[in-house]
């Protein structure tokens, strides 16, 4: 699995964010699943938003290679009292099929784990997927779907380490 070092966004600086925000303004719908501007503007509004972050994952070469937020409300997606939403999740299109995807899902994973090892309790992480390839992601890495809710899949982190979780964090 690749390894990536992970950056809040609203701690990138100088030419990482500009590096960040070209890219993320370059998205499209057909390749990306995300419109660039609309996606700049939601990664914005959530950047205000207290408790949201959104993180930069980044190579050993220091190039920018994904993205992920962890969030209370995506659009119509709430996340539960005891839990976050995980959206927005993108790897640059030269680094898909590297494991790259699966980098991002662990070390998300792992930071869910030190929140419900820090209020001592599992929390649900939700997530809205239609895209085969991330649904398999999400599928390999333990989320299932939520019978009630198309589209939608959930995962329960407890403060216990799981094996499919953080090992390489
Ligand atoms: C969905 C997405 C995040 C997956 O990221 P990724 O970096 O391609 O994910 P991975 O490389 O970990 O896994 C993808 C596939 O590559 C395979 N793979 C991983 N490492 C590999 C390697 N070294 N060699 C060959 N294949 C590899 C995985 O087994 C997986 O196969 P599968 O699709 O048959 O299940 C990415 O395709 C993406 O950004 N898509 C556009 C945005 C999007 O749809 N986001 C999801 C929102 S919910």
């Amino acid at each position: 699995m690749a390894r990536l070092t992970a950056q809040p966004v609203a701690q990138l600086a100088g030419v990482q964010r500009d590096a960040f925000d070209a890219w993320i303004a370059g998205m499209t719908i057909v390749e990306d699943h995300e419109d660039g501007p609309g996606f700049a503007a939601w990664i914005a509004e959530h950047a205000t938003t207290a408790g949201d972050v959104t993180w930069a994952f980044i190579d050993d070469g220091g190039s920018i290679v994904a993205t992920a937020s962890l969030v209370r409300i995506d659009r119509e997606l709430v996340a539960p009292a005891d839990g976050w939403v995980l959206a927005g999740v993108n790897v640059a299109r030269a680094r898909r099929g590297q494991g790259n995807g699966a980098a991002v899902v662990v070390w998300i994973l792992g930071e869910m784990r030190r929140r419900a090892v820090e209020v001592q309790r599992p929390l649900v992480v939700r997530l809205q997927a239609d895209d085969p390839t991330a649904i398999r992601l999400y599928r390999r890495h333990g989320f299932v779907a939520d019978d009630a809710h198309p589209m939608v899949y959930w995962l329960l982190v407890t403060p216990e380490r799981h094996n499919h979780d953080d090992a390489d964090r």
